[in-house]
């Protein structure tokens, strides 16, 4: 699937941590139940492509891996059955794994260096972490005057209130974020908030022309 038909229909992307592939399984079913159908499963622990392969199998869930920091990670997460790989910087090695295996790459790109290391190598979308704290809207602005036809997915401390602002602009391809999917609700097994979560992030993005 190509990367811009996953950020269409899922103009909210959500950066997801668990410790075991039952937890991934409970919270992709909730993610969906709520209207999102896709997770970026993070690297951050070793559950994660455990976690990809079990989460694959829910109906209408596209699986991605996320905090991908080098190509042996890539290489597992696409073993795994990632359907893209999200890094927060840029890395020539995994975006080369990627496109080798047909993969959407989504790497972080802070810098206009970055961003033209990216349009090198083919790619039209990168992700902007950590978006609150370099800027937000007016940078994703400033980069877009200089890289037109380059689209954004701003990720770090996005939130419900800021979606809208981010969402309104049409370089931004999608939102990434864990405030639907965090720690404390996932420990909690609180599946029911992380779907009215969902679901709101998804009103909030249909409001927002999305
Ligand atoms: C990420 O990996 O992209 C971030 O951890 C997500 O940022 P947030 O937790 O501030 O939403």
């Amino acid at each position: 699937m190509r990367l811009d038909q996953i950020t269409r229909a899922n103009p909210v992307m959500p950066v997801v941590v668990v410790n075991d592939a039952q937890e991934g399984v409970d919270v992709g079913r909730a993610l969906v139940a709520g209207g999102i159908n896709t997770a970026e499963v993070t690297f951050r622990t070793p559950a994660a492509p455990s976690a990809i392969e079990a989460m694959k199998n829910i109906d209408g869930l596209v699986v991605g891996a996320g905090t991908v920091l080098n190509a042996h990670q890539a290489e597992r997460a696409i073993e795994s059955g990632a359907q893209y790989v999200v890094s927060p910087g840029f890395s020539a090695d995994v975006v080369r794994v990627c496109q080798d295996a047909g993969v959407p790459a989504l790497p972080g790109c802070t810098d206009g260096s970055l961003i033209m290391a990216a349009l090198e190598m083919g790619l039209d979308v990168v992700k902007f972490f950590p978006a609150n704290i370099l800027g937000g809207v007016s940078a994703i602005k400033a980069y877009s005057a200089v890289f037109p036809g380059l689209r954004f997915v701003p990720t770090g401390g996005v939130s419900p209130s800021s979606l809208p602002e981010y969402l309104q602009m049409p370089q931004i391809a999608a939102c990434g974020g864990s405030w639907m999917v965090r720690r404390e609700l996932v420990e909690a097994r609180d599946w029911a908030t992380i779907t009215s979560l969902s679901a709101e992030a998804v009103r909030i993005a249909k409001e927002n022309g999305r």
